[in-house]
């Protein structure tokens, strides 16, 4: 659907100038996918994200969309794919001199449409996005969430293939934000539009997202679903990113008693379990504690949930002699959990 082939981006010229924004990306969103991009201020996300419609132009590579080399185009032809690739701001962009219903018919009265088709699409954009008391009102007079509201439905005017998110949410409290991403994911459920989504907030991630890339200086470090990424980052930037929404961090209290505890019994280790999907509804420390000699105390532990599916993290302290301690890890390994034993300096 979006596939990204060693683009490049190159801001500047000469040597004091030059931002390498983006490093050879290489990425391909499926269709139908919510697909987040996630990084640091400056990583490059908005640039990777403005190569998809060529508001910006990659300096190499290939942006393929719905099969066709928008690089190849003419500009007659290029305008007639962007109107396949809504895109929806931070900032909501609207015209503060136009009612809700004004911004929302923009598109199409570009477009030329009849008077009577602009007005039936219009009344039921604003249906699908629950503002269709507000058409009359202007921008200032709604609240954020209600922009983005009218920033989405404006977008779909033109019944794009393809919506592109940049920091759609990042104005919005925390309960708005839900509002707007559950919205987005009605987008994608009911008009199958593809949507890629750039934000610097892990949360709209695990709400929201299929996939994610981590996007780091310019160059995709990691890459997975969002269950995956939370479950099992593998770089230092996604662990980072992970932490900032799921509490993992053990309270100095815990963390000082166990070590304290640790260098009196040597006969202790420490383990992080993780449990995804139906494991989490198995009793695996008990029956463990039933079946191994070895005591396990529960120091930590959180359960989130992802696309409906239950994950568990939780910080396991496994007291037993050597031997019990190795078939127990063994025989919770074997039950579909990830389990992982945590150094001192790492809790
Ligand atoms: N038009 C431009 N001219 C020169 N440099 C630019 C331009 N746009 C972006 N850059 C540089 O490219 C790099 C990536 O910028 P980009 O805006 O893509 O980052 P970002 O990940 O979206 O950051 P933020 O989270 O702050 O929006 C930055 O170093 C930025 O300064
Ligand atoms: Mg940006």
């Amino acid at each position: 659907m979006i596939v990204f082939q060693d683009v490049r981006k190159v801001y500047g010229k000469g040597k004091a100038k030059r931002v390498e924004a983006l490093k050879g990306i290489n990425l391909h969103v499926k269709k139908g996918e919510i697909f987040g991009v996630i990084g640091f201020s400056g990583a490059g996300k908005s640039t990777l994200l403005r190569c998809v419609n060529l508001l910006e132009r990659p300096t190499s590579g290939k942006v393929i969309v719905d099969g066709v080399d928008l690089l190849s185009l003419s500009p007659k032809e290029l305008r007639k794919q962007r109107k396949k690739i809504g895109m929806i701001f931070q900032h909501f962009n609207l015209l503060h001199s136009k009612t809700v219903f004004g911004n929302v018919a923009m598109p199409l009265i570009i477009e030329g449409r009849p008077k009577h088709e602009i007005e039936k699409k219009v009344n039921q954009l604003l249906s699908f996005v629950g503002l269709e008391d507000k058409a009359n009102q202007y921008p200032e007079q709604l609240s954020g969430g209600q922009k983005q509201r009218v920033g989405i439905a404006r977008a779909l005017a033109t019944d794009p293939h393809i919506l592109l998110c940049d920091e759609a949410t990042s104005a919005l409290d925390p309960d708005t934000t839900r509002s707007v991403l559950n919205l987005l994911k009605k987008v994608r459920d009911e008009l199958g539009i593809t949507i890629l989504m750039i934000t610097h907030e892990m949360n709209v991630i695990r709400d929201a997202c299929d996939r994610v890339a981590v996007l780091e200086d310019g160059v995709i470090v990691e890459e997975d679903t969002v269950l995956n990424v939370f479950t099992e980052p593998k770089t230092e930037i996604a662990r980072n990113f992970v932490r900032t929404v799921l509490n993992d961090s053990v309270p100095p209290t815990v963390r000082e008693w166990i070590q304290r505890s640790r260098s009196e019994n040597s006969n202790r280790r420490l383990f992080r379990i993780i449990f995804k999907g139906a494991a989490t509804n198995e009793p695996l420390l008990s029956n463990t504690a039933k079946r191994f000699p070895v005591d396990l105390n529960i120091l930590h532990g959180t359960i989130t949930e992802m696309q409906g599916i239950p994950f568990g993290n939780l910080l396991v302290d496994v007291t037993g002699d050597r031997e019990a301690i190795e078939q127990a890890v063994q025989y919770m390994q074997s039950q579909e959990v990830i389990i992982k034993e945590v150094a001192d300096d790492a809790i």
